[in-house]
């Protein structure tokens, strides 16, 4: 158990001592640093359920904590608050606890098998601002999920099946008639075929074919009929498809892990699809399927609905099947695979219908049972100063690849280090951009819109992912000047800067639990800044390393090392590099 939840603990069994039960403990870190560092409010509760008077508990309480030697500074406040701060003794006892494992100020919850959804990306496609944010949010989840004891593995469920496939294929068909795929004669191997298109092309073709389809009936039909051979997997046309999902999918690759955006599982919608015939066999035998105007659905519908949900699409009426029927696919796969405790969809919040719609299905088809949970987590845009989504300066689609370039371009303007030679300055600038995005993406509540400001967010003061990372750099820098061997434990330390770091390490378990109860990093974000910003102005206030107190100087060094520790175990959870000078 952290230290944190053991003191309160500690002081639930001291309050029984004086004589009081209390379920849950009251305890908060005071604002009111004067009167003490922590505020139990405890003994308003306690006198309505004893019938007593609030300051004589507060006093009888007081009794018990002042027998305790870790406690220090102990006073009522007003009617019955009780005031208190930690012995620095004990304080040390703390740090050393955790220096020696940062983990032991981690709770760990009871192991859970998690999938996360959180890429969706779609073959043949650029990536673009919104896929951003599922990338982020999925993987910094994962990472703390993982973190704090679950098994979470993420999939990134590529959209590779599907009409837009079918429309590229049309186009190329057309810009390229003679390639072999579209020879029906051709009777060769399609494996080492060179094919002349690149995937900058291909991001090129899929607008192009999309704004045909708008506005030429027969080119829609002829996408459809060529979506329809893929699926039947069709000489030609699904080797052609294949070498484009090949093609694309390397680049989404290589643009996620730019942004340390990493999926265990890399199947796609089409690798799903294997299982629908499986799905379908378990829809009929449990006579899920209705017949609605050529069309196969599934009523969905609740008595206590407010509103009306619309029946999902399984079977549309051209035969064909919906992005609901591939998720449901999806659904028993993962069973079948993984049997997960959880499927958490981070996914943009057009899309929540569709999940309540195929959450309600896989119930009543009976692939879920009671005991697996899957979980919707959206999340708000990110918008321009216009307030509306992220565009280029002549108002074309924000790409994903420009917005890192963008970003890039200028965190790269603002290193100034002049150490740094000037082939260090590309991967340093790199992560420093990425750190940029990341955080300021992570800041704002998960569902909250906000407002795309480069200047803001690549400035070296403020809540900022550069000031973070300039600021930890700072302290392994000055670890690394103070050339210990061995950290000595932490016994002596001065100030209130001090106290305001030991404080705030204290709080971290209560920060991770509201991040995973929530599903939002904002609270990791700024906790970060808070630890960050209070280890900064005791630095400010120090000369650490030239410190004459032997004593001193070490248990300094130490509070340095953990904070540092704590940092970059935080900045991984957000999915942030850390470069090594800047
Ligand atoms: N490819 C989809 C899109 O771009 C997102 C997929 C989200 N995940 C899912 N399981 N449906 O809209």
């Amino acid at each position: 158990m952290s230290i944190i939840k053991d003191l309160e603990k500690d002081i639930k069994k001291i309050v029984k001592e004086a004589g009081y039960d209390i379920d849950k403990l009251s305890m908060e870190p005071s604002n009111r640093r004067d009167l003490g560092e922590y505020q139990l409010n405890d003994a308003m509760q306690l006198a309505k359920a004893y019938h007593e008077n609030p300051r004589v508990i507060a006093e009888k309480i007081v009794k018990e904590l002042s027998k305790d030697k870790r406690f220090e500074n102990i006073n009522i406040a007003g009617p019955g608050f009780i005031n208190f701060s930690l012995q620095l003794e004990y304080c040390y006892e703390i740090l050393n606890k955790m220096q020696k494992d940062i983990f032991s100020n981690i709770d760990k919850r009871e192991n859970k098998k998690v999938i996360l959804d959180y890429g969706g990306a779609n073959v043949a496609k650029s990536l673009h601002v919104g896929h951003l944010r599922s990338a982020n949010i999925g993987e910094s989840l994962k990472r703390l999920a993982n973190t704090m004891g679950y098994e979470a593995i993420g999939d990134a469920h590529l959209g590779d099946y599907g009409r837009p496939l079918g429309l590229v294929i049309n186009e190329i068909k057309r810009q390229y008639p003679i390639l072999p795929y579209f020879d029906e004669n051709y009777n060769g191997s399609y494996d080492n075929l060179d094919l002349p298109i690149t995937n900058e092309d291909l991001e090129k073709i899929y607008p192009i074919a999309s704004l045909k389809a708008k506005e030429d009936e027969k080119y829609l039909e002829e996408s459809r009929t060529i979506t329809a051979k893929i699926q039947q997997k069709e000489k030609g046309y699904y080797d052609l498809w294949k070498k484009i999902v090949e093609i694309s999918k390397e680049d989404i690759k290589k643009t996620y892990s730019k942004l340390n955006v990493n999926f265990e599982i890399w199947n796609g919608e089409s690798d799903e699809m294997e299982y629908f015939d499986e799905l379908y066999k378990i829809c009929q035998e449990r006579n899920i399927l209705q017949q609605s105007e050529g069309a196969q659905i599934i009523d969905i519908s609740k008595e206590d609905d407010k509103s009306p949900i619309p029946p999902l699409l399984f079977i549309k009426s051209n035969n064909s099947v919906s992005y609901e029927t591939t998720d449901l696919a999806t659904i028993l796969e993962r069973i079948k695979n993984y049997n997960p405790d959880e499927i958490w969809y981070v996914v943009d919040a057009r899309q929540e219908l569709h999940f309540e719609q195929v959450f309600r299905a896989s119930k009543k088809i009976g692939i879920i049972d009671d005991n697996t949970k899957l979980e919707y987590i959206g999340f708000g845009t990110m918008n321009g100063q216009d307030g509306k989504p992220f565009k280029t300066r002549d108002g074309g689609v924000m790409t994903l690849k420009k917005l890192i370039d963008l970003v890039k371009a200028e965190t790269k303007k603002k290193i100034t280090n002049e150490s740094i030679k000037e082939e260090e300055k590309e991967s340093i600038s790199n992560d420093v951009a990425i750190a940029t995005i990341k955080y300021a993406d992570l800041l704002p509540f998960r569902n909250t819109d906000y407002v795309f400001e480069i200047d803001k967010f690549s400035d070296l003061e403020g809540k900022t992912g550069p000031y973070l990372l300039y600021s930890t750099i700072r302290m392994r820098s000055l670890i690394n000047k103070a050339n210990i061997n061995n950290l000595k434990p932490v016994s002596k330390l001065i100030g209130e800067k001090e106290k305001d770091i030991i404080l705030t390490l204290l709080n971290l378990p209560f920060i991770l639990d509201k991040a995973l109860d929530t599903k939002s990093l904002n609270e990791i974000a700024e906790y970060l800044f808070k630890l960050t910003s209070a280890y900064n102005k005791f630095y400010a206030e120090n000369r650490i390393l030239t410190e004459k107190d032997e004593q001193l100087r070490d248990s300094w060094i130490t509070l340095t090392e953990i904070v540092y520790r704590l940092n970059c175990l935080l900045l991984d959870i957000l999915g942030i590099t850390i470069p090594n000078k800047m």
